[in-house]
């Protein structure tokens, strides 16, 4: 593999000029700006990018898990150049387009089980948006419970429903007190499967008289920025149980997860749960902003009939452009089999990490499911205390080989890789190399000795912010004021 550059230095000239002339002009919060960071991309074909300078990177983000099927393919050239001769926008929901009707054709053939009616957006909190009213619609009940690590969008209600305080406590006084947030699996930290459910069947229990009533349990299959956490199939199948016992809506998040990156088309197929609702986004369209929330009929039926005003829409509804690019990905992901290769390539590239990565004192676990894999890294293992600044340090030291990654997780202290699910062998063995490499040569920061250690970390609600070593469940581990927002 050749990151091959004209690049003495990363970012190059042409790189820093812009981020200048962006510092000017956007908001400071949105691009981060440093010395080395970030590279302005100029292009992108298969898994690789060039930036403005000529340089080459091979990206092993998938753009955010979006370029599923490699960036700039043919197939999807094709499609967009052919809708965009007859129709880029039109009126989404007042007079329709075809393009509309055969996506939504296509999502139904695609979904699981019977869930057949979707809500289309732009993006994937607008989905989860679309997912939360309609559960609320059809329970009549307005609480929902989420889960530790998860997240599910930066819009008001679903920032209520994710779980980041870096992301939420700025805003407090205009998110909703509806959600509460329930222990996700990990098995690194020591948080099982059935003691999760338990907990949850514990508080529905006694969840009677809540001021907000719930009416949703809202997951992501495996957590995605949250991590790469993969909780064993019989976690999902519980919550399908609760669900149902309890009258809740079970609504899979899917925008990270879904169409085939975790090696099956949905992140539910592993476990072979079908939800009342499913979200889908990102490698929807492979690069156009364009989700979805898929409903079983009742559930979407408990939307009222449009008397010629819809209560929940948007202007760039079924946008023709992006339903035709949604249907020509869908097409090309089914036909070359992309999820099977991703469960293969996949499972290859994270034993090929493990032994490359796994014995580096930093690296607490090499883990992933398809073309979705994690490496934790702490500051020592005993503890597992995270290392964000490490990870930092090794995204940036990437960047400067040819490689482009990002770090996630609340403590952001997990090398995220989610490549396009076409990345070849070669490529997957080159970024070995090189992640090792860099990892290797980073200087080891001093041991901190955390505070803590030798005593026991009550998981709470709030257990996943300080973890350091393997928790306990206390005997009531979720409260209706816990971790409401
Ligand atoms: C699971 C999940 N849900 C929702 C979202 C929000 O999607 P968007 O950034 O398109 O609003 C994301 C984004 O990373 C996600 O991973």
């Amino acid at each position: 593999m050749s990151t091959s550059n004209n690049r003495s230095r990363v970012p190059g000239p042409k790189s820093r000029q812009l981020a200048q002339r962006l510092r000017q002009v956007e908001s400071r919060n949105v691009t981060f700006i440093s010395e080395d960071f970030p590279v302005f991309w100029e292009s992108a074909r298969g898994s690789w990018v060039t930036d403005v300078d000529g340089n080459r990177f091979l990206d092993l983000t998938g753009a955010f898990a979006v370029a599923s099927l490699g960036h700039n393919p043919p197939s999807l050239r094709e499609a967009i150049e052919k809708q965009i001769k007859k129709l880029w926008h039109g009126m989404g929901d007042v007079h329709p387009n075809a393009v509309k009707v055969d996506l939504l054709e296509a999502l139904k053939d695609l979904a699981p089980g019977a869930l057949s009616r979707s809500i289309l957006s732009s993006s994937g909190a607008e989905a989860v948006e679309s997912a939360l009213k309609t559960a609320r619609l059809a329970t009549g009940r307005p609480g929902v419970i989420a889960f530790e690590g998860g997240y599910h969008g930066m819009s008001y209600g679903a920032l209520t429903v994710t779980d980041r305080d870096d992301f939420k406590n700025p805003f407090s006084g205009q998110l909703g007190s509806w959600a509460v947030h329930s222990p996700y699996p990990d098995s690194l930290h020591g948080i099982a499967e059935d003691r999760c459910l338990e907990s949850l069947d514990r508080f529905l229990k006694s969840s009677a008289g809540l001021e907000a009533p719930i009416g949703a349990l809202l997951v992501e299959p495996m957590q995605g920025r949250g991590g790469v956490r993969i909780p064993k199939p019989f976690f999902l199948q519980g919550l399908r149980d609760i669900a149902r016992r309890y009258d809740l809506m079970l609504i899979a998040d899917e925008i990270f997860t879904g169409l085939g990156r975790t090696g099956r088309m949905f992140g539910v197929d592993h476990s072979s749960v079908v939800p009342d609702l499913l979200c889908v986004g990102k490698a929807l369209t492979n690069g156009f902003p364009l989700s979805a929330c898929i409903g079983t009929p009742e559930a979407m039926n408990a939307w009222p009939a449009s008397d010629g005003e819809a209560i929940h829409t948007s202007t760039f509804l079924g946008n023709p452009l992006g339903c035709a690019m949604a249907l020509a990905s869908l097409r090309d992901l089914r036909a070359r089999r992309l999820a099977r290769r991703a469960a293969k390539a996949g499972d290859a590239w994270k034993r090929e990490l493990q032994q490359a990565l796994g014995g580096h004192p930093s690296v607490a676990e090499v883990r992933g499911i398809g073309l979705m894999i994690g490496i934790e890294l702490v500051k020592d293992k005993p503890t597992l205390a995270p290392d964000s600044e490490l990870a930092g340090r090794v995204v940036t030291g990437c960047l400067q080989k040819g490689l482009i990654l990002l770090s996630g997780g609340i403590h952001r202290n997990v090398l995220t890789l989610t490549p396009p699910l076409t990345i070849t062998e070669r490529e997957m063995a080159g970024a070995t190399t090189i992640l090792a490499e860099v990892l290797h040569s980073s200087p080891l920061p001093l041991r901190e000795r955390v505070q803590g250690e030798g005593g026991q970390q009550p998981l709470g609600i709030s257990g996943l912010r300080t973890l350091t070593r393997p928790p306990k469940l206390p005997a009531t581990d979720l409260s209706p004021n816990g971790r409401g927002v």
